[in-house]
């Protein structure tokens, strides 16, 4: 029985959960990021200044952002060892879906060698997901691969998506037999930008032909993977998790902002997802920023609300995104990441609430969306800023052994889950 009238809207099927990445949760990862991380944390930390003090809440988190410990995942939450702990959290929150990752470098740490531990590790995590009554969105790749992957040239070479089809296609022998729901790749259009055009992730290049090629081969990537999948196991239903922005014009009068945001919807947005279209069951997609443009695609975005990265809040912004993906592909929506980083928990329950009506609102016109995954379970290494920013439902005391506590916002979004179910 639906206590909630306001929520009546969601589909009795609907997914309500959080999302993960192995990287960024497990702990004693070796890839290529990890490696990155113990080659850059001097450096990191050292410009954390110049970087970082425009932040509004520089003096909580100058102490950890210029010690270089903060740009290492090392231990991670220890989310390899504690996954039990953490489902157990899952139940708490009433939530019936989690997405995760499975990490390749663990699975294949030397080219062609499979650790079957590994495998054996991710059987038994699914099969407690399962226990448990909480649906499994597998996710392939969320950035990080082995070593040896990208020291060959990772998919910046065509030649070089072979392993990842290898990769996929073991996945399909040994892991999937319980699974439905598989996200092959996340966020393509991050990956590129930051790691070939900007330059600020491994491997650090700066090269305009070498991001569009990177950014071509994931999306081979993905259709290929899509093939493999889908033969294997036509019943898997299978989509991306892609990064989608609310992009509006400054001056919606100005012609000049007009076409500059037309083009970055179709850059950022479109791009890929007009690519694999033919290859997706659903469409994936991670929401936190509208952006404001101007000019030649200068961002102008109000000083307030923003979050503890200083990204400005806009969670209705969400809306507009999901009536156009609804217009322009038909399939059914998983909104697959969504989230703010929030230390003192006072946006978190207020972003949830307007994200939840624009969802509703989406609903109630037609849109097809069948999940939200909350973006993160738990705290965690928020990748080049490290471990200050705290995205979770639930924090994690990284001095205290891991100690796990739900927020007050998460308290308040698994009451309102209840009323749905
Ligand atoms: C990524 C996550 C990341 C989150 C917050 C998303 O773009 O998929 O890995 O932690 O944003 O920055």
């Amino acid at each position: 029985m639906k206590e909630d009238k306001n929520l009546d809207v969601f589909p009795d099927q609907f997914f309500w959960g959080a999302s993960t990445a192995s990287h960024q949760v497990e702990g004693g990862n070796a890839n290529q990021w990890s490696a990155w991380e113990l080659e850059y944390a001097k450096e990191l930390a050292q410009t954390a200044h110049t970087r970082l003090s425009y932040l509004p809440n520089w003096n909580d988190i100058k102490q950890q952002a210029q010690d270089p410990d903060n740009y290492v995942s090392g231990k991670g939450i220890e989310h390899y060892r504690r996954f039990e702990e953490d489902f157990e959290l899952l139940d708490q929150l009433n939530m019936n879906s989690f997405r995760f990752g499975v990490e390749w470098s663990r699975l294949e740490p030397e080219e062609g060698k499979w650790n079957s531990e590994a495998f054996a590790h991710y059987k038994r995590y699914i099969a407690q997901l399962r226990k448990r009554g909480i649906e499994p969105f597998l996710n392939i790749w969320h950035w990080t691969v082995p070593v040896w992957f990208a020291e060959k040239g990772g998919f910046e070479k065509r030649a070089n998506l072979i392993y990842f089809d290898r990769f996929v296609q073991k996945l399909t022998e040994e892991l999937l037999e319980d699974v439905t729901y598989v996200i092959t790749l996340n966020e393509p259009n991050v990956y590129a930008s930051f790691s070939y055009l900007t330059g600020e992730w491994p491997p650090q290049k700066k090269n305009p032909i070498m991001f569009m090629k990177v950014y071509w081969n994931l999306t081979r990537a993905h259709r290929r993977a899509y093939r493999i999948l889908k033969k294997a196991k036509p019943s898997l239903q299978i989509g991306l998790a892609a990064q989608l922005a609310n992009m509006q014009a400054k001056r919606p009068h100005s012609v000049l902002d007009g076409v500059s945001t037309k083009w970055m919807r179709y850059f950022w947005n479109w791009w890929f997802l007009n690519r694999v279209r033919r290859y997706q069951d659903f469409v994936g997609f991670n929401y936190y920023f509208t952006d404001y443009f101007t000019g030649l695609m200068k961002r102008s975005n109000p000083d307030v609300p923003v979050s503890d990265l200083g990204w400005y809040m806009e969670p209705e912004g969400l809306y507009p995104i999901l009536l156009r993906l609804w217009s322009h592909y038909k399939k059914p929506i998983f909104v697959t990441e969504n989230g703010v980083a929030d230390k003192d928990d006072q946006y978190r329950r207020w972003w949830i609430e307007e994200t939840i009506v624009a969802m509703e609102r989406a609903i109630s016109e037609g849109v097809d969306i069948r999940g939200y995954f909350y973006w993160s379970l738990l705290d965690n290494f928020e990748w080049k800023y490290g471990w200050w920013p705290k995205f979770g439902l639930v924090a994690v005391d990284r001095e205290h052994d891991m100690k796990r506590t739900i927020r007050p916002s998460a308290k308040w979004f698994a009451e309102k889950i209840k009323n749905i179910s």
